[in-house]
C-alpha cells in the first residue's frame, strides 16, 4: 500500500502512512500557464494499493479535479486498487434541490468520483438527506465519525458542564459526545434564512448560569451558526463558551466573528488543515483502512 498526500492533506496523509507503517509520497500538482492543473505521481504505483488523501477544502473545485486526475492516472499506471480518503468530503451539503432549477451537486460529484475509485472513506459527511451514500457513489463507502476524538479532546483539555448542539441535525454529535463525557446535552433549534443569516433558539428553558458550555457541530463554515449559538449561551448566563467541530472551513473571517461573539476557544479536527486543527484523526482513518 502507498499513501499519497494530495494538495489539501499532505500532513494528515503522512500521519496516516506513519500509523500504517506504509510508504508515503506527496502528489506533485502544478499548473500550466493557462491555469490548468497537471498532476504527477513521483513514485511508481503499478501493482500497489493506492490511497489518495484529499480534503475538499480549501478550493473545492481544484481539489475535485486533482482527485479525478490522480485516480484515473493511478489506474492507467496499473495501480491494483485506488481508495480515496476524503476526510472532509465536499459538495455533499447540496444534497437536495432546495430551489427550483438548482443542481443536486452531491449526486453529480458522487457519480464522478465513484466511477474511478474503488472505495471512499470519509468522516462525518454533511449529507443529512441522503441516508446511504454508498448508493450514490456506486462504490464501497465508509462513513466514520470523529465523535469519540472530539469527546476525548474535550475531556482532557476543557472544562465542560454542558454540551450544546446548535441545531436539530447536530444532535448526532452533541448527544453522543455528552454521553461519553457524562454531562447533559442541549440541542437548539435553528432557522436558516440564507447562507449568512441564521437564528437559533432554545427549545425549552435552559439554566446555564455559571456553566462551561461546549458547542459541538459537524462543521464550522461561515461560522454564523456557531456565533448565534455562542451568543445564545452567553445570554443564558454561561460563564464560558467554547466551540468544537469536526470540520473547520472558516470561510469569510469566521474566526474573527467567533472571537467577537465571545468564544473562549475554537477547536476542530485536522480533516481540514488549519490553525484551529488540534484534534488528530489519523488513527481513526488508519484503523478503518
Ligand atoms: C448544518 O446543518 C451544519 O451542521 C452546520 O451547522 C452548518 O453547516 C454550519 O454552517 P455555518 O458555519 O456557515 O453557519
Amino acid at each position: 500500500m502507498i499513501v499519497i498526500g494530495c494538495s489539501n492533506s499532505p500532513k494528515l496523509a503522512s500521519l496516516v502512512a506513519q500509523r500504517m507503517r506504509c510508504r508515503f509520497a506527496a502528489l506533485e500538482a502544478s499548473r500550466f500557464p493557462d491555469g490548468e492543473l497537471l498532476v504527477r505521481f513521483p513514485v511508481g504505483v503499478k501493482g500497489r494499493q493506492v490511497v489518495l488523501v484529499q480534503s475538499f477544502q480549501p478550493q473545492p473545485q481544484e481539489a475535485l479535479v486533482e482527485v479525478l486526475l490522480a485516480a484515473s492516472t493511478a489506474r492507467e499506471l496499473g495501480a491494483k486498487r485506488v481508495t480515496l480518503v476524503a476526510p472532509y468530503l465536499g459538495y455533499m451539503r447540496q444534497d437536495a434541490r432546495f430551489q427550483p432549477g438548482q443542481a443536486v451537486s452531491a449526486l453529480l460529484v458522487a457519480g464522478l468520483v465513484g466511477k474511478l475509485i474503488a472505495r471512499v472513506l470519509t468522516i462525518d459527511p454533511h449529507a443529512h438527506r441522503i441516508p446511504e451514500l454508498q448508493a450514490i457513489f456506486g462504490c464501497r463507502f465508509t462513513r466514520l465519525t470523529a465523535n469519540n476524538a472530539l469527546a476525548d479532546f474535550i475531556r482532557s483539555r476543557m472544562r465542560c458542564d454542558v454540551v450544546m448542539g446548535p441545531d436539530a441535525e447536530s444532535y448526532q454529535w452533541a448527544e453522543a459526545i455528552a454521553a461519553r463525557l457524562g454531562v447533559p446535552a442541549i440541542v437548539l433549534r435553528k432557522k436558516r434564512y440564507s447562507s449568512r443569516h441564521v437564528r437559533v433558539r432554545f427549545a425549552e428553558r435552559a439554566e446555564l448560569r455559571g456553566k462551561a458550555v461546549v458547542i459541538t457541530d459537524d462543521i464550522i463554515s461561515t461560522g454564523h451558526t456557531m456565533v448565534e449559538a455562542v451568543k445564545a449561551a452567553k445570554k443564558q448566563g454561561a460563564a464560558q463558551v467554547s466551540c468544537v467541530a469536526v470540520h473547520g472551513v472558516f470561510a469569510e473571517n469566521a474566526m474573527q466573528r467567533l472571537r467577537k461573539a465571545g468564544a473562549k476557544c475554537v477547536v476542530t479536527t485536522n480533516t481540514i488543515e488549519n490553525r484551529q486543527a488540534r484534534i488528530d484523526v489519523a488513527a481513526l482513518i488508519a484503523g478503518a483502512l
